[in-house]
């Protein structure tokens, strides 16, 4: 029996999956919280808008850390719909470090062959954000390598609620729902050809989800890290990687 026993664990070490793990399996997709430029800022006593500034270039050396490490998609979050709340000189600053960001990594990105999509509403933002956005989507849409999807002026209930609407224009008036589901439900968030992320990272050690992803999010793994954004470097994301590849995804089965 003992025996029998060990035989069975000694074969399960050696399934494919066992061996993808060993290796480190890559996520296909990953979302990154980036959270903690103000405090990275305030050690510092810097202002918070410098923080978001350095917070753009880890943005940019993690987007091609993730490519290198051949991610097919990486969602931030940039800007929630509750960011607003914040005080006026802080939103503006964010605005314009948007604009510096694609502006000054336009070459960057390309040469990453990154095709830059974003999530979230078009509602309140700001004329020039727009016509970066459009930019960046047209100029990268054929690209063909890692996709950096930016939820900017994002909430994930603010998503559902936009599909709902959708749904209804789409079927126009007296439509029947009732044929609803899940799979058909999904055509109608913002980016349904998007699979959902397999790997939510969050910096600056927060446990909460802060409306980011929440129906794309249902079965990701979390992994939350103390280390403040601006400060996240490859290796973290190395680090957050395999410790993805040592969990167990049983998406409610056994
Ligand atoms: C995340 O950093 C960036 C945005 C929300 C735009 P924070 O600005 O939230 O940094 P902390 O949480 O105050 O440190
Ligand atoms: C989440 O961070 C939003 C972004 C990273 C853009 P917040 O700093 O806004 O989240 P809370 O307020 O700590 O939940
Ligand atoms: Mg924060």
């Amino acid at each position: 029996m003992l025996d029998k026993l060990s035989k069975f664990f000694k074969a399960k070490v050696h399934t494919d999956e066992d061996k993808q793990a060993a290796a480190g399996v890559v996520p296909k997709h990953i979302g990154i919280i980036m959270d903690g430029n103000g405090r990275w800022a305030k050690n510092r006593g810097l202002s918070r808008s410098v923080g978001h500034r350095f917070g753009g270039e880890a943005l940019r050396k993690i987007t091609r850390a993730a490519s290198e490490l051949g991610v097919s998609y990486l969602t931030v979050y940039a800007f929630s719909t509750e960011n607003w709340k914040r005080p006026a000189d802080e939103v503006r600053a964010i605005m314009a470090i948007f604009l510096e960001f694609f502006a000054r990594y336009r070459e960057e990105l390309r040469s990453m062959d990154c095709r830059v999509r974003f999530m979230g509403s078009r509602d309140n933002v700001p004329e020039d954000v727009l016509e970066t956005i459009i930019l960046a989507e047209s100029e990268s849409a054929e690209r063909q390598g890692i996709q950096l999807i930016v939820a900017f002026n994002y909430g994930g209930r603010q998503e559902i609620v936009d599909a709902v609407k959708h749904a209804v224009e789409t079927a126009g008036d007296g439509a029947d729902f009732s044929h609803l589901d899940e799979e058909s439900f999904r055509q109608f968030l913002y980016l349904p050809d998007v699979p959902d992320p397999d790997l939510i990272i969050r910096s600056s050690g927060e446990m909460r989800m802060s409306n980011f992803l929440i129906w794309e999010a249902a079965y990701s793994e979390l992994w939350v890290t103390d280390v403040l954004w601006p400060d996240f470097a490859k290796e973290d994301l190395q680090r957050a990687i395999s410790d993805y590849n040592s969990r167990n995804r049983r998406y409610g089965g056994v």
